[in-house]
């Protein structure tokens, strides 16, 4: 467990910030992506001058230029990460470092400016310090954090930007998926793909949610949760979902997941779970599954659970799988790798448990 104390950041704090009883009315059923804490981390970029003014502010709307690049040409990327609350009281992150890695890769895809790691870092421990009163309590859920940057240049030329801000914004989090729903049902897509070899597949950037939207409202449509894409050459093999991984257990226990290759966001849910069924002695294959066969696996008992994982989704037990040609059911109910995958991996992050990996971070 280690903890960062020193700051970059200038700190405005709110002055007129809610009551705590109304704050813990927000807290106590905040779903997800709606309830937001009081301020925000602002650090700018110009080209010439590098990163400067690091701040954190009350949270506020931003001014942007109607012409910032980031509004006609999407130089957008973010990043998805949580604070948990332990039982101790203390404020812990999973990962942070993983997360900064993932998004100065984001940034070299996207041709925008690179924040160097330890700032972000600094960004979200300050942030998450200042509103630790956001985090829900440990039944309810997280807070959930949300570094993004954008490229704010004046300038409706096709080139990347000379200007960004990177921002950090948090939010309280409850399930993503409703409670109550048991295994999601996931829409197999046919029709449109997020990615291509060679393209943003495996860069955290807005515009790969955008082109997974039309997919995201057919599977709605039909009644599912979520969306499994399949790859842009053959339509064959599973890659992910609109906005997590997908694991697979089979008959003989082995643990099987698509191969990360360029298409696929290189999941920190994904390398932790891999890593944790390791230790739990599981065989693990990182390798092709045809979609065709794994309805087969479903229809013939040889695949026995499929799930989705991700910061936002953490385990979700998958129950069916439904396309264009019909239904084919895996389970109605969680299964035992899964639900024993999921314990694992919460009791670390809300520090009931063991850390053996050091992923945990004591904000401070
Ligand atoms: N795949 C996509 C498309 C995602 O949006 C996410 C969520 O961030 C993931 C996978 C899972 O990544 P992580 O486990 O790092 O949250
Ligand atoms: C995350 O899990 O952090 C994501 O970005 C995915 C999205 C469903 C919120």
């Amino acid at each position: 467990m280690s903890t960062t104390r020193e700051t970059a950041f200038t700190i405005t704090p709110k002055t007129d910030a809610i009551s705590a009883a109304e704050r813990a009315a927000l807290l106590a059923n905040p779903g997800f992506g709606r309830v937001f804490s009081d301020h925000m981390a602002v650090v700018t970029y110009t080209e010439g001058k590098g990163w400067h003014t690091p701040e954190i502010m009350p949270r506020q709307p931003l001014m942007l230029d109607p012409a910032a690049s980031v509004l006609h040409y999407a130089q957008e990327i973010f990043e998805g990460m949580k604070a948990y609350r332990a039982p101790n009281g203390d404020a812990l992150l999973f990962r942070p470092e993983a997360n900064a890695r993932r998004f100065r890769k984001s940034a070299e895809r996207m041709a925008m400016a690179q924040l160097p790691e330890e700032l972000f870092l600094d960004a979200v421990n300050q942030l998450v310090k200042l509103d630790a009163g956001w985090i829900p309590d440990p039944e309810v859920g997280t807070l959930y954090l949300r570094p993004f940057m954008i490229a704010t240049e004046t300038a409706l030329g096709v080139k990347p930007s000379a200007e960004y801000k990177f921002i950090v914004i948090a939010c309280a989090a409850g399930d993503y998926f409703s409670k109550d729903a048991g295994p999601v049902t996931v829409w197999v897509e046919e029709r449109t793909v997020r990615a291509s070899r060679g393209g943003t597949g495996e860069a955290k950037c807005g515009g790969n949610y955008a082109a997974s939207l039309t997919a995201q409202q057919e599977a709605k449509a039909n009644g599912c949760h979520q969306v499994l894409f399949l790859d842009a050459n053959e339509r064959k093999w599973i890659e992910e979902m609109g906005g997590m991984n997908v694991m697979a257990v089979m008959e003989d226990g082995t643990l099987k997941t698509p191969p990360l290759g360029g298409t696929i966001l290189p999941g920190i849910t994904r390398d932790s779970l891999l890593t944790l069924a390791r230790d739990k002695g599981m065989t693990i294959k990182e390798e092709p599954y045809a979609i065709e066969q794994l309805y087969a696996d479903a229809d013939s008992g040889r695949l026995r659970e499929l799930f989705a994982c991700g910061t936002a989704a953490v385990v979700t037990p998958i129950g069916t799988l439904k396309s264009a040609e019909g239904d084919h059911l895996i389970s109605g109910q969680t299964g035992e790798v899964t639900a024993s995958l999921r314990k694992t991996l919460c009791d670390i992050q809300f520090g009931r448990a063991e850390d053996p990996h050091g992923w945990m971070h004591r904000v401070g």
